[in-house]
């Protein structure tokens, strides 16, 4: 057996009861870089701690913001973030490591780009490879500079100042392109406005309000007018939908287990993981509780289902579960047909190449899945039985590690996963977590 291995063993019992997922990781970033560039200090709650929200706070941190944030009893980081406001972020002596997160460089590419300063973003061996001319092109036509010209991958330095507001019509649903954008274009004059082919997540267009920066918003549009300089803020950040995903399909595939997810986001751009399972038949369903500002919340329910169905899923759906598609897609190997992802070309540029994982992974359990173009067609197994001694390559990828983590956790044999600590980028608690939920 290979080294670094985490033997992941069948939950004891099915799960049952209520429990509540950490802070939602995109929201829990835009609150750490928006209290960042705003005057004054702001308060943030519920904020997610994990490798991924840690490197949006080392960075800003080396920008001159100052955060002073304290675990609380329940895991979350609460407390205050003063920012550097009008005067604008300071010149870090080093380069900023961004490490394995990737919202967090995109969105400091859109923060920095305004300013007239040179700063070098880096990350780790999986974030060094992932495409950021999908970013620079926009600032690019807004008037900064990224060293050395011509770059697709970190490290690059930002050479921002003076830009101008743009109309831009985004070649993908990336809610961090769209985001870099509106962030560089509030220091602009004029109205600067994209537009996707899909909708993808908008916490920005609902975030940056609480930060009295004024946001148009439509299906596939979002725009922003400058100047505006955010002022501070007060956000309390929800459950972690994609987080909550796990734990909900896990319900889903274990016999005889029903349970509920307490305060989780339910924002429609990421429960789309929900519809997906009721198309497969699953027994899933939300409720409202509250609004965290204009971020709505409640409960997920799920519950074992044992005769599920494959679906569709459509292009158009594609971007509300692109973090989702890798468990969804352990699910549908479960399910009765065919199950077909449209279009989800995004997954092979995720931490790491989702598409090629999900179809190795599969392929270990006697799954048959290929892929057409951009589709991903998955030809579920009713009753599949996993032998003894799998091993699962986490590739370093949080979300692969849980996915193939629940094959061991629902199943009736343990199942071995390389680098299983990869989960700390967004749920270090997630083996505790799902473990109570089944004692
Ligand atoms: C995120 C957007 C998505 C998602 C990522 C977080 C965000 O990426 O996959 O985990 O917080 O804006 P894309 O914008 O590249 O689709």
């Amino acid at each position: 057996m290979s080294d670094n291995i985490t033997v992941i063993k069948p939950l004891e019992g099915p799960m049952h009861g209520s429990t509540r997922v950490p802070g939602d990781k995109s929201i829990s970033h835009r609150a750490v870089l928006f209290s960042a560039m705003a005057e004054g200090t702001s308060r943030v709650s519920g904020v997610l701690d994990s490798a991924d929200v840690r490197s949006s706070i080392g960075a800003v941190r080396a920008l001159g913001a100052q955060v002073s944030l304290e675990k609380q009893a329940d895991g979350s980081l609460a407390g205050g973030i003063t920012g550097w406001g009008a005067a604008g972020p300071s010149q870090p002596a080093e380069p900023v490591d961004c490490g394995n997160s990737g919202t967090t460089v995109r969105l400091l590419m859109g923060i920095l780009a305004p300013w007239d300063i040179q700063v070098t973003l880096t990350g780790d061996s999986s974030l060094c490879k992932r495409p950021m001319r999908r970013i620079t092109a926009p600032l690019m036509k807004m008037g900064a500079r990224f060293l050395p010209e011509g770059r697709e991958t970190l490290p690059i330095t930002v050479h921002g100042g003076g830009l101008r507001p743009l109309t831009y019509d985004a070649p993908m649903a990336s809610a961090q392109l769209k985001t870099a954008v509106l962030l560089a274009g509030m220091y602009a004059s004029g109205t600067t406005t994209v537009n996707e082919p899909a909708p993808s997540r908008n916490h920005t267009e609902l975030m940056l309000p609480e930060y009295g920066v004024a946001t148009t918003a439509g299906a596939c549009t979002a725009s922003v007018t400058g100047p505006a300089q955010p002022q501070a803020g007060e956000v309390l950040v929800p459950g972690d939908p994609s987080s909550a995903a796990f734990l909900a399909c896990a319900a889903v595939l274990r016999p005889e287990s029903s349970i509920q997810i307490e305060d989780v986001s339910l924002n429609t751009a990421r429960i789309g993981f929900v519809r997906t399972l009721e198309r497969m038949g699953a027994q899933v369903s939300v409720a409202h509780t509250g609004a965290a500002g204009k971020e709505p919340y409640g409960i997920i329910e799920a519950c074992y289902t044992p005769d599920l169905r494959g679906c569709e899923v459509p292009a158009d759906k594609i971007a509300g579960i692109i973090d989702e598609i890798p468990v969804l897609a352990l699910v549908a190997a479960h399910a009765h047909g065919i199950t077909v992802f449209r279009q989800v070309g995004e997954l092979r540029v995720k931490e790491t190449d989702r598409l090629a994982a999900i179809m190795d992974g599969l392929a270990k359990l006697g799954v048959d899945t290929w892929c057409e173009g951009d589709d991903l067609y998955i030809e579920g197994q009713p009753g599949l039985q996993v032998p003894e001694g799998l091993e699962f390559d986490s590739l370093g990828d949080h979300r692969l590690a849980m996915t193939w983590s629940l094959v061991g956790l629902t199943g009736k044999v343990p199942a071995n996963i390389k680098d299983f600590e990869a989960v700390c980028v967004s749920y270090p608690g997630f083996l505790d977590d799902i473990e109570r939920l089944a004692r």
